[in-house]
């Protein structure tokens, strides 16, 4: 008798695990589900080449047209030289204001409903050239979700940076893809979204 409870039990606390995982799967197909079943854009800016790695990898994972945000003047690695105070990256990111030119525009961003844009932490925010981005176009109705790399800082207040630049849009919570993560990690990160 003692043996059939057990066994009863057994069966019932499987059931259970079952019922939680389809309640899982179904929370992450609906929610998932807004962000992968809509028309997507990746968009980044790489100085030098890290982002872009991490930029073309996310875009295959979630099924993505890619576009690189090109500065109309690239930056030499003197540019980049954050330990000068008078090079470029750091007289720029001195003046909030200040916004570098883009070569090339998106074609169509009217057919995008989510963005991902993507960019180096500079200064513990993101470089000025995307408010550029994000003002060169009508944001307002879509989503569009940050994504850096960095040497090690987190987002900081790059949204509060960004949010002036994109009204009306809605800017989510972005996200530091440092490493290699594999496209089934940055499935799963676009999946919690
Ligand atoms: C001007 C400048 C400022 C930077 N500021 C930061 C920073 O505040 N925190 C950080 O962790 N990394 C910082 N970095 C490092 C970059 O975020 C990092 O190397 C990034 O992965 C470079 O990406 P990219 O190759 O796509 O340009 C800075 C790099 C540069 C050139």
């Amino acid at each position: 008798m003692a043996a059939e409870i057990r066994e009863v039990e057994n069966i019932s606390g499987d059931i259970n695990q079952f019922l939680l995982q389809i309640c899982n799967y179904s929370i992450v197909y609906f929610y998932g589900g807004m962000i992968m079943n809509k028309k997507i854009l990746v968009a980044y800016f790489s100085a030098s080449g890290v982002t872009a790695k991490v930029a073309k990898k996310l875009a295959e994972a979630v099924g993505a047209d890619l576009f690189e945000i090109e500065p109309e003047s690239p930056y030499t690695s003197g540019d980049l030289n954050w330990t000068d105070k008078k090079s470029r990256s750091s007289v720029e990111m001195n003046n909030p204001e200040f916004r570098p030119a883009i070569a090339g525009k998106v074609d169509a961003m009217e057919q995008y409903e989510v963005v991902f844009v993507g960019f180096p932490i500079w200064w513990y925010v993101a470089p000025n050239i995307i408010n550029t981005f994000l003002e060169s176009y009508d944001f307002s109705g879509k989503t569009i979700i940050p994504f850096a790399t960095s040497g090690g800082s987190g987002m900081g207040k790059t949204n509060e940076k960004l949010a002036l630049s994109c009204p009306g849009a809605s800017l989510l919570k972005g996200k530091i893809l440092n490493g290699s993560l594999s496209q089934t990690e940055m499935k799963e990160w676009v999946d919690s979204l």
